[in-house]
């Protein structure tokens, strides 16, 4: 029996491995009733706070319809729409809000800020990414390794290729050392996790049974049913760090000849997206033209549209995981 009434969603540690494979189970079954059109409204009458300091596509959309079919209602606090930081305390904000809302959604920064409103709303919270962690992301990456390879989460292989001190290297990283997958992290020395971070996975691991490799090689592909990456330059770092980023990390980016390494021809490339894989976007033609990368960045556009790539069903399932979270934390 689970009950997670209540509880907030800070950062994956804080559910445990049975609370994890609870809510993968229970997203599964939520993607299943709305295909079949039998989804029961659980959470009529709520109120969601949706509190957005950097912006977002999937995040937000995931939360706003998965509210809508549950019968709740969001409200969206855009990144300059409240005044919270500059003009009010996070701490104030979290009392004001959990005066009026059953639960509140935040993406910024800094871990500690949403670690503050949660200690002070005294109503769940759940960080829509932070620089250090992106928890609901990590539940739809797990759902669509599951559903892609029939496997349980222990039996996945997977390898995180690229910016390895941010949020989905460190998320993925830490994940997978609760649910006891075998992981590996490849990443230059220069941008590895804190070493806290690399402690905590293999503290874990002792528990779960997780294999895990933190290697600066990318021949550690080798095997893995997955293939991750993420933007060279995250949301909130300044856009001169680019070059260097670049120069960093163009060994480890994404192609035919790094999926052929994993020895694997049913390997699944993924990608919390967004991801410069084509020069389609302002930003994306913008840095193309300053590094000189015009096949892509973090990954070539041939293994994006390729059939090994399983982004959108990984996008799909950020809408049925957080669904998940919010039936499982507040219905
Ligand atoms: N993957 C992800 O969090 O996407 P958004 O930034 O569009 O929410
Ligand atoms: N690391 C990226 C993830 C985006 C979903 C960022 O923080 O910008």
């Amino acid at each position: 029996m689970f009950n997670l009434r209540n509880r907030s969603f800070l950062k994956e540690i804080d559910f445990s491995r049975e609370e994890l494979a609870y809510l993968l189970r229970l997203s599964a079954s939520l993607k299943t009733a709305k295909y079949n059109g039998t989804e029961e409204q659980r959470l009529r009458g709520r109120n969601i706070a949706l509190i957005f300091e950097k912006t977002s596509t999937r995040t937000r959309c995931a939360f706003e319809v998965a509210a809508h079919d549950q019968g709740a209602h969001v409200t969206y606090l855009d990144p300059t729409g409240s005044q919270m930081g500059h003009k009010e305390s996070t701490a104030d904000t979290a009392q004001v809000l959990g005066r009026m809302f059953d639960a509140i959604e935040y993406r910024g920064s800094g871990q500690e800020h949403v670690e503050e409103l949660a200690e002070y709303a005294g109503v769940p919270v759940y960080n829509g990414l932070t620089n250090e962690w992106h928890p609901t992301q990590m539940l739809a990456d797990f759902l669509t390794m599951q559903e892609q390879s029939g496997k349980d989460a222990a039996d996945i292989a997977y390898a995180y290729v690229g910016d390895g001190r941010f949020n989905m290297g460190r998320s993925l990283l830490i994940t997978g050392a609760i649910l006891g997958a075998d992981v590996r992290l490849i990443t230059p020395a220069e941008l590895r996790p804190p070493q806290d971070v690399i402690d905590q996975a293999h503290e874990l691991a002792k528990a779960s049974g997780a294999r895990i490799t933190i290697s600066e090689d990318v021949a550690a592909v080798k095997g893995v049913d997955f293939v991750h990456t993420d933007v060279w330059v995250s949301m909130g770092e300044p856009k001169e760090v680019w070059a260097e980023r670049a120069k960093l990390l163009a060994p480890y980016q994404v192609n035919a000849e790094l999926l052929r390494a994993t020895e694997n021809p049913r390997v699944k490339f993924m990608h919390c997206l967004p991801a410069f894989h084509d020069t389609k976007t302002v930003v994306g033609a913008q840095i193309a033209e300053a590094t000189g990368m015009t096949d892509g960045l973090e990954v070539t556009n041939e293994v994006f549209q390729s059939p090994a790539s399983v982004v959108f069903d990984q996008a799909e399932n950020r809408l049925h995981t957080i669904k998940a979270v919010l039936v499982a934390t507040l219905a």
